[in-house]
């Protein structure tokens, strides 16, 4: 399997609650390695933009409105497969379905307040990457 790269948030509820680092330690637990990595608060605009996506969800506003409630941590992780490693570390996107022992059954709130976000594919995570980093910012 090769080795490529994600990218990841550490959503308010984590920087809230003060652990970004107890998050972290799973990811590299897992076999992710970060590779970049700062902290945000992201504009109303960044999330629209970066949610664009999922504009016309009905829970758009709420989701914009959680992403900008306060900072975030921003990452690019590398790792064998990253994509599909770090959306099993983080589990399901509802808590109550994830898995024993992912990020999101262990230490998320809800299905909003759901501390991580992952790429759901190769392709999105080269976007999402390039939408909060330059090239040079990534050091593996
Ligand atoms: S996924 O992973 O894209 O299939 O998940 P999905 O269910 O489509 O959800 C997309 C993102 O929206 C968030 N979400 C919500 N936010 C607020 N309220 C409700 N009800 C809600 N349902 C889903 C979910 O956490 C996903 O955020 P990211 O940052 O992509 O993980």
């Amino acid at each position: 399997m090769a080795v490529t790269r994600t990218f990841s948030i550490i959503k308010p509820d984590a920087t809230r609650r003060n652990i970004t680092g107890k998050v972290t330690t799973m990811l590299e637990d897992a076999g992710l390695r970060v590779v970049a990595c700062k902290r945000l608060h992201l504009t109303k605009a960044q999330a629209e933009g970066f949610y664009a996506v999922h504009a016309e969800r009905p829970f758009f506003a709420d989701l914009v409105a959680f992403m900008t409630s306060g900072p975030v941590v921003v990452q690019v992780l590398e790792g064998e497969d990253a994509v599909a490693l770090n959306r099993k570390v983080m589990g399901a996107t509802n808590p109550d379905n994830a898995d024993a022992g992912t990020i999101r059954k262990e230490l998320a709130e809800s299905i909003e307040a759901n501390t991580v976000h992952g790429s759901d594919s190769e392709e999105n995570a080269a976007i999402e990457i390039a939408y909060f980093f330059k090239p040079e910012e990534v050091v593996g």
